[in-house]
């Protein structure tokens, strides 16, 4: 496949359409090895330090097993363990982590601190999720719809719920592979404006299309995937009260799938609160892909570790 060696992944628009497709290429070749039993290990004697300031169960766990898989070594770590928590600078530390892995996956709040990490790390640096992105569910999103609907351009994907890091990271995926994002917000949560204009430009030249509005039915209608994500996302548990008053119609519930394409699939990058963000008759119904969505996870991500590390 094209490399991406040495490249980062801060954000899905850091790739062209054509890196996304070999991505998604290469992620679907190496969960056939899987299943099969194949032996891959391309990464056999490289090693990820993965940096986590936030807890996570599907990131820290995908990235950990994939570098087994793929033959590395995953080395967890959290800021506390760290000097980093005793106020050694991000710049030192980028520096110094570079003289001893091959890599650096980091989840952490503010995207600028990982643009800083990235700046001064002469290694991959990969978001494991900041607030404004969150790349790698959106790379293992694109993949489900893709062995699940067999193509993504025309696609219409609704998001329902928070203009937040998913929605995006899923504009961007939208973009760069032809899809319609149709995203519906309350007032008051929209998506950062120059991310929804990037996705914009990227949409022109791929034939996708980004829409938003306040009426989830509008965003639903004749989706060929509804996605949803939590309401009040890590960090934000005192703002919890007023979401939950904020978001009431957001719920996605038996009655806005059925706004949908009869063979529409539910996405949530979970974790999952029923009865908040979705009906338990939804996530837990014949439409849910969700389970399927966290596993690919494991091979988007193996996809991407193989084409910025491997030879
Ligand atoms: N979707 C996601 O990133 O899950 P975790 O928070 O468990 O990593």
């Amino acid at each position: 496949p094209p490399s991406l060696k040495g490249r980062d992944c801060l954000a899905l628009s850091d790739y062209t359409p054509g890196e996304v497709e070999s991505l998604l290429a290469l992620a679907l070749e190496g969960k056939e090895k899987l299943k099969k039993g194949e032996a891959w290990h391309p990464l056999s004697g490289k090693t990820l330090a993965m940096i986590f300031d936030k807890p996570s169960t599907r990131t820290r766990v995908s990235f950990e097993a994939g570098m087994a898989q793929l033959g590395g070594h995953p080395l967890a770590l959290n800021r506390q363990e760290l000097q980093l928590g005793r106020g050694e600078s991000t710049a030192d530390t980028a520096q110094i982590l570079s003289g001893f892995v091959d890599a650096i996956l980091i989840r952490t709040h503010w995207h600028s601190d990982v643009k800083e990490l990235a700046s001064y790390a002469s290694i991959p640096v990969i978001n494991g999720l900041t607030d404004l992105h969150h790349p790698c569910q959106a790379l293992a999103d694109l993949l489900t719809l893709k062995e699940t609907k067999g193509k993504l351009a025309g696609l219409k994907l609704a998001y329902v719920g928070d203009g937040n890091n998913v929605l995006h990271s899923l504009l961007e995926a939208g973009a760069l592979t032809g899809m319609h994002v149709a995203a519906a917000f309350p007032p008051g949560y929209e998506p950062d404006e120059s991310i929804v204009q990037q996705a914009e430009l990227i949409a022109q030249k791929t034939g996708g299309m980004v829409t938003w509005t306040h009426d989830p039915a509008e965003a639903v209608a004749g989706a060929d995937a509804v996605y949803t994500d939590v309401w009040a996302s890590m960090g934000q548990e005192e703002e919890k009260e007023k979401r939950m008053k904020d978001f009431v119609g957001y719920q996605v519930d038996p009655i806005m799938m059925a706004k949908a394409k009869s063979d529409a699939l539910f996405l949530h990058c979970l974790p999952a609160y029923r009865g908040l963000e979705v009906a338990a008759e939804v996530i837990d119904g014949p439409q849910s892909a969700v389970f399927r969505q966290a596993e690919n996870r494991l091979h988007a991500q193996k996809a991407l570790l193989v084409m910025l590390l491997g030879d």
